[in-house]
């Protein structure tokens, strides 16, 4: 009940804009960390959509997750720079260690590993951020520290 008041209240105010639901499913992944099953009847109803609609829209954007994410958050950036630097390879290598997939969270619940499209810090390329914290030139040690530190 909570969450679908909290997000009546987001869609009241946002609901005058022009394609209202994109900046709706933002709010509410600000507001609860992930956008809840629980709010896409209340948008669907609002917005005159259907759950399917709504469901459609926010599993096409990766920007939003629909459960909530780990303890930890590892974005690795997937852009150009990045990637003519080996960050593909160095990718694989942390999913691998951590056996996972992209968007995927430990069943623990210890860290979600998410892509990223430039980080603004091409220069030092490749790049990822734990925590909303960068981290330059990445390589082989770098990424087994991060898994290492996620896990501890
Ligand atoms: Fe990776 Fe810009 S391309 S930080």
């Amino acid at each position: 009940a909570a969450i679908a008041s909290r997000t009546q209240a987001i869609v009241a105010r946002l609901k005058p804009l022009e394609g209202p639901l994109l900046p709706i499913l933002h709010d509410i992944q600000s507001e609860f960390g992930h956008v809840p099953q629980a709010s896409l009847p209340v948008i669907a109803q609002e917005l005159n959509l259907s759950r399917a609609e709504v469901h459609g829209v926010v599993s096409f954007y990766h920007d939003f997750r629909e459960a909530p994410a780990g303890r930890h958050v590892i974005r690795l950036c997937r852009s150009e720079a990045c990637q003519s630097m080996g960050g593909d390879a160095l990718a694989d290598r942390l999913l691998g260690l951590l056996g996972l997939d992209w968007h995927e969270t430990s069943a623990d619940g210890a860290v979600t590993v998410e892509p990223i499209y430039c980080l603004g810090l091409c220069a030092t390329a490749p790049a990822a951020m734990l925590d909303g914290e960068l981290i330059g030139r990445i390589d082989q040690e770098t990424v087994a520290d991060l898994a290492r530190a996620v896990r501890a």
